[in-house]
């Protein structure tokens, strides 16, 4: 059952996702060298609850973290830990939060300092892959549609895209149908219509496209332990222009001014 949001659940929606976004921002400002992803999770947890939101990943089917953690070679779903970043790392952080009943889900993939250019080229070319498959979300498309404008975009240049991970519905839930798969064929799946809120995600490896899931029973990594991207905005789906309702901008504000200090 696929829920529209009315305008006053998508007013809330955008509440959560301001919050989702801004705590990804405060995270921003703390990637370095040295700092543990253990830290990087009680940063973004007192800044939820501060705030008078809820951090929906933690305990979520016994999850340990607000945040899944999501370094080099991992894919999705990694626990915080006392694992310290090191230069030329990447992580990926992904976090879901409640607010008034609604739920906000975004994930952004920082460089450690330094990186490979090879390993940069597979941060852009991911992050312009959302905004691919953004694009074609609109009202009389399908799933598929988004699902093939990240696809074709990835394999385009070379990447591949993760099989078994998805994007999904989202609103009182934070996982709710439909399921938008990163791979898929134009013109199939469900119809978009107004009022449908998703989470869009592109999670593409520079390797192959194989994962496993390690013996924690959570931690997704690719097989070929080669570095996997990972971003993901919450939007909606409107009579025009989609709504992108989760931000990026608090993230670019810290690491505009980290690079300028
Ligand atoms: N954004 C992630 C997802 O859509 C959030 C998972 S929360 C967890 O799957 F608790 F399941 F880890
Ligand atoms: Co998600």
């Amino acid at each position: 059952m696929i829920y529209l949001k009315t305008a006053e659940e998508i007013e809330l929606m955008r509440g959560a996702c301001d919050l989702v976004s801004r705590t990804l921002g405060e995270v921003a400002k703390w990637i370095r060298p040295g700092i543990t992803t253990l830290q990087l999770d009680t940063i973004a947890r007192e800044f939820i609850l501060d705030n008078g939101g809820k951090p929906s990943c933690l305990g979520y089917h016994g999850f340990p973290g607000t945040l899944c953690i999501e370094v080099n070679e991992t894919v999705v779903h990694g626990f915080p830990s006392q694992q310290t970043l090191r230069e030329g790392d990447i992580i990926g952080t992904d976090c879901v939060v409640e607010l008034n009943g609604y739920c906000g889900d975004s994930c952004y993939t920082f460089a450690v300092g330094e990186i490979d250019p090879k390993v940069q080229a597979l941060l852009d070319t991911t992050y312009k892959s959302l905004y691919k498959g953004i694009e074609a979300a609109r009202a009389g498309k399908r799933i598929g549609d988004i699902a093939n404008a990240v696809q074709t975009y990835c394999e385009a240049r070379g990447y591949s895209v993760v099989r078994e991970m998805c994007g999904h519905g989202i609103g009182r839930s934070m996982h709710e149908a439909p399921e938008v798969p990163n791979f898929g064929r134009r013109g199939t799946g469900p119809l978009l219509k107004p009022g449908m809120c998703i989470a869009i995600e592109p999670m593409i490896n520079l390797g192959s496209k194989n994962i496993v899931i390690e013996r924690d029973g959570w931690t997704c990594r690719t097989r070929d332990r080669k570095p996997s991207a990972h971003y993901e905005h919450t939007i909606a789906v409107t009579a025009g222009e989609p709504e992108i309702l989760t931000t990026f901008r608090y993230v670019n504000e810290a690491l505009e001014s980290k690079q300028s200090s």
